[in-house]
């Protein structure tokens, strides 16, 4: 039996990328001018929400340049002889370093990094106290991308040293059930186009949740002895992992239910609403409200949170605003 792993399913070459049109256009610009003048590629920002591709857009740029890359990340950098070893080991001319989570990196490794970025050179201290000494190394010629989903904890400082920054979008339906299509493929199970777009449906513009979605409903094909996944299929599998037409889950409805019933639509504080889910308020605040939010089932305002009109559609609920108007009108 052959194993097919997350790893052997990502992309590794910008033509097989699904979506992100206009940055794959540019990026494929860059590529090829770098590749053209000999040089290492300018250094990358990559942001955007997660599982939208960031990593894997990452991986493919060093494949495109036919270099190597080296791995790390923002957490994993906590000195900066931390920095110095990643940079001046087994690193070569050209090769790209990924840093994920750029934002975390620590202060005093950041200011080191500024060298490295601009004039590929790195200090390292040597010895301690009086008798330390700064030694200034060279480094090969490399091309760093940072990968962020929070680039406004990015400092001005740092982000001004990348010289290509883009964003990644949340990818259209449609998008998304080409990227399922295209696992299906290389996973040999048969599946309907139809299938393909519902679970692109429901998978809240996100390449990964797709890809995810598609695993669980071929579990379900599997245990039903169905040897290819249809729509009804999809649609059955899906309901039954609690995700509704719409990609909310279980827990997105809690949320929207709870602002609803406990708290009359809000407005609520976070804390009030964190504490009343028994959810931690990070967890609420940048896990789950984005994705409402997005969806217009949720408001930040300054009062607290809100449902809108549309929350109550969807919990088939009618809005006290409908219900306003019903009174006064009636
Ligand atoms: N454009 C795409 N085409 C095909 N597959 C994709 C695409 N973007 C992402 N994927 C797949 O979706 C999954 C998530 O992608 P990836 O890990 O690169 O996201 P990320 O932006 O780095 O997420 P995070 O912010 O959580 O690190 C991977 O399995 C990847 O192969
Ligand atoms: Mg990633």
């Amino acid at each position: 039996m052959t194993v097919v792993d997350d790893a052997a399913l990502r992309p590794t070459a910008l033509s097989e990328y699904v979506g992100q049109r206009a940055l794959k256009d540019k990026l494929a610009v860059y590529l090829e001018a770098a590749k053209g003048r000999r040089e290492a590629l300018d250094h990358v920002l990559l942001y955007g929400p997660p599982g939208l591709g960031k990593t894997t857009l990452a991986h493919i740029i060093a494949a495109e340049l036919g270099v190597a890359i080296r791995i790390t990340s923002g957490p994993a950098i906590e000195k900066p002889g931390d920095l110095a070893a990643i940079l001046t080991n087994a690193l070569e001319d050209g090769d790209v370093l990924f840093i994920d989570e750029i934002h975390r990196l620590g202060r005093v490794a950041e200011e080191h990094l500024y060298p490295a970025m601009e004039d590929y050179k790195i200090d390292i201290v040597l010895g301690q106290g009086p008798a330390a000494r700064t030694i200034r190394l060279d480094l090969p010629r490399f091309t760093l991308v940072g990968a962020t989903t929070r680039p406004g904890l990015i400092t001005g400082p740092l982000r001004s040293r990348f010289g290509i920054i883009e964003h990644l979008e949340y990818y259209r339906d449609e998008e998304l059930a080409e990227g399922v299509a295209r696992d299906a493929r290389l996973l040999g199970v048969p599946l309907e186009a139809a299938a393909a777009l519902e679970i692109g449906r429901r998978a809240r513009g996100t390449m990964r949740i797709a890809k995810r979605l598609l695993r669980r409903v071929r579990d379900f094909a599997a245990v039903a002895g169905e040897g290819h996944i249809d729509l009804q299929r999809a649609r059955s599998a899906l309901d039954e992992l609690g995700i509704d037409p719409g990609g909310l889950e279980r827990r997105d409805r809690v949320i929207l239910r709870t602002l609803v019933e406990t708290f009359a639509g809000g407005p609520v504080g976070l804390d009030t609403l964190a504490t009343a889910l028994g959810e931690d308020r990070a967890t609420l605040e940048e896990v789950h409200e984005p994705f409402l939010i997005q969806r217009g089932l949720l408001q930040r305002t300054a009062r607290g949170r809100v449902a809108t009109d549309r929350a109550y559609a969807h919990l088939g609920l009618r809005a006290p605003s409908d219900a306003g108007l019903f009174e006064s009108g009636g």
